[in-house]
């Protein structure tokens, strides 16, 4: 857990360093493709994520969705940024899953930042990734 401050004070580059030292920390011995991801969260701590697989496949759990997990857990719920790194060319996108729980934790102008190896990298905001989101919104008034 990192220290509360102020989230304008974590640069991307910061974020994405952070999420390319927990890509090292990834448990991927199956599919190979290791993941980092590192959050900023609102409060202006940094919580980070690697991918961990298992050997029954389908528990397997994305960089991203850890990330969530350990800020969520830890009293985080506002997303501010998310930077997600790996080996790849292109960069690698969240899958699906990991776009609707990003949704559930920010606002719709949160920013994504998608980083390789060799220096690349695409910034977008949640909205653009993930558009006609389902969320609590559609949850009002029923019951
Ligand atoms: N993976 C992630 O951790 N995040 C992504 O954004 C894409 C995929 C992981 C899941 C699995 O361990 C491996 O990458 C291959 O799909």
């Amino acid at each position: 857990m990192g220290k509360r401050n102020n989230p304008a004070r974590t640069t991307d580059d910061e974020l994405i360093e952070r999420a390319k030292e927990a890509r090292l920390l990834a448990h991927a011995p199956y599919s190979h493709f290791a993941v980092g991801a590192a959050l900023l969260a609102a409060d202006g701590r940094v919580f980070t994520g690697c991918n961990i697989e298992n050997a029954t496949y389908s528990l397997t759990m994305c960089a991203e969705r850890v990330a969530i997990f350990k800020a969520v857990s830890d009293g985080a719920q506002e997303i501010v940024k998310m930077a997600v790194v790996a080996d790849s060319d292109p960069v690698t996108p969240p899958c699906g899953c990991c776009r609707q729980m990003i949704w559930e934790f920010s606002s719709e102008e949160a920013t994504v930042l998608l980083a390789n190896l060799v220096g690349d990298v695409q910034k977008f905001e949640i909205k653009e990734l993930f558009p006609s989101a389902f969320d609590a919104r559609f949850l009002e008034g029923v019951g």
